[in-house]
């Protein structure tokens, strides 16, 4: 896909906490956050007044036909059956556009589209660690997912066409049988709405909901937040501790006695596995390392391009793909953590908060602080952008 290379300014601020913002319904951030974020769903009338999709129709398909782009089309067969299949989807393996309840979904948009990850940063008054990615579905008239929940924060916002949503406070989550998607079995809806273009639905994690294309073929965008799982996290966290931590120290047991129970796990090992463990988490700056080099991390099937101009001190924004972070102690970006403390710190840390920076505060960034630019821009993390002058 030939992404859209429109001209935008290098640094984009966040929505400020206290402004109402139309995206909210007259909310302001912090008022959303705690009236309705992980709480209770918001159907937003008019959350971006004529909004018209960021990609039309064949743009999105062909986007789906490519190889590294995450799509799946689920069409429901005449006699109720769902068929799933997996991209990249060609043209011709999809029924026709005209053919009734059936529907593509793209993954992932704002990594391959510069406008539909503009879009996105509209709603960073959620921190970045939180943010997935967008998904922007097309749908015939009648087509949709099912009933379903999620395990993430979703704002569904409708692109083009009309969508039906109802949703429900599920307490059963049963599954049907046999299907090749995650559908309820006893969808129990409590509230209904039709969607419209520019309208948007905020659904906190497990809240059962469907959408169906009404009126004709629609285009819905949900911009998804990603929750770690606990045990996953644990288990990734441990890895990456233990490749750092170089720890070769043997088990010993001189004051092993004969046994005659040879089966039987010494007790000393299970002292010494737990010792291990705990060595692992002593160094809290470690482990504040290794989160964010996890969080940093590129999705899969994500690579950059080498830059065609060679690096010149001046204003630069980060790739649509580049994800940065930082903590207290360093800077983390796609995956790798860097030390940074002073004036390079703030600077960095304005490059992750605002995804650019100016002319000025390039020139006079630290040897080292520069070196680092100059060696992102040659990895394609990050892009010059001459025309940006200061703030
Ligand atoms: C869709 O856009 O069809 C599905 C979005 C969702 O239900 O999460
Ligand atoms: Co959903």
């Amino acid at each position: 896909m030939t992404s859209p290379q429109a001209r935008h300014p290098a640094t984009a601020t966040a929505p400020l906490p206290d402004t109402p913002l139309a995206l909210l319904g007259g909310l302001t951030p912090r008022q959303f956050m705690r009236r309705h974020w992980q709480k209770k769903p918001l159907l937003i009338r008019q959350a971006m007044p004529g909004f018209a999709p960021l990609l039309d129709r064949a743009e999105l398909f062909a986007l789906a036909g490519q190889e590294g782009v995450e799509s799946r089309a689920i069409v429901r067969q005449a006699g109720g059956d769902w068929r799933l299949s997996h991209g990249p989807l060609a043209r011709k393996a999809l029924p026709p556009f005209k053919q009734p309840a059936w529907t593509l979904l793209v993954q992932g948009v704002d990594l391959h589209v510069d406008a539909v990850h503009r879009l996105m940063q509209g709603f960073r008054f959620v921190p970045d660690a939180r943010l997935d990615d967008l998904m922007i579905s097309w749908a015939s008239e009648g087509g949709g997912v099912g009933p379903h929940f999620d395990s993430y924060d979703v704002f569904l916002l409708q692109a083009s066409g009309k969508r039906h949503w109802r949703i429900g406070r599920q307490k059963d989550l049963t599954l049907q049988e046999g299907v090749p998607l995650k559908i309820l079995q006893h969808f129990e809806p409590e509230e209904e709405w039709v969607l419209e273009p520019g309208d948007m639905l905020y659904l906190p994690p497990k809240w059962a909901h469907d959408g169906v294309a009404v009126d004709g073929e629609c285009m819905t965008y949900s911009v998804g937040f990603r929750a770690p799982q606990r045990g996953g996290l644990a288990g990734e966290l441990a890895l990456r501790l233990a490749d750092e931590h170089e720890d070769e120290v043997l088990y010993r047991d001189p004051q092993q006695v004969a046994t005659d129970q040879p089966a039987a796990v010494p007790a000393g090992l299970l002292d010494f596995a737990r010792d291990g463990l705990q060595r692992l988490l002593a160094d809290d700056q470690a482990l504040g390392c290794a989160l964010g080099e996890v969080l940093t991390e590129p999705k899969p099937k994500v690579w950059f391009e080498e830059p065609v101009e060679a690096w010149a001190t001046g204003a630069v924004r980060l790739d649509r793909r580049t994800r940065m972070l930082y903590d207290e102690r360093h800077i983390f970006i796609n995956g790798e953590a860097f030390r940074a403390g002073g004036r390079d710190a703030r600077l960095m840390r304005e490059l992750a908060d605002r995804r650019g920076l100016d002319a000025e505060r390039v020139q006079r960034a630290s040897a080292e602080a520069q070196a680092l630019l100059a060696d992102w821009h040659d990895a394609g993390w990050l892009h010059l952008d001459p025309e940006v002058g200061g703030d």
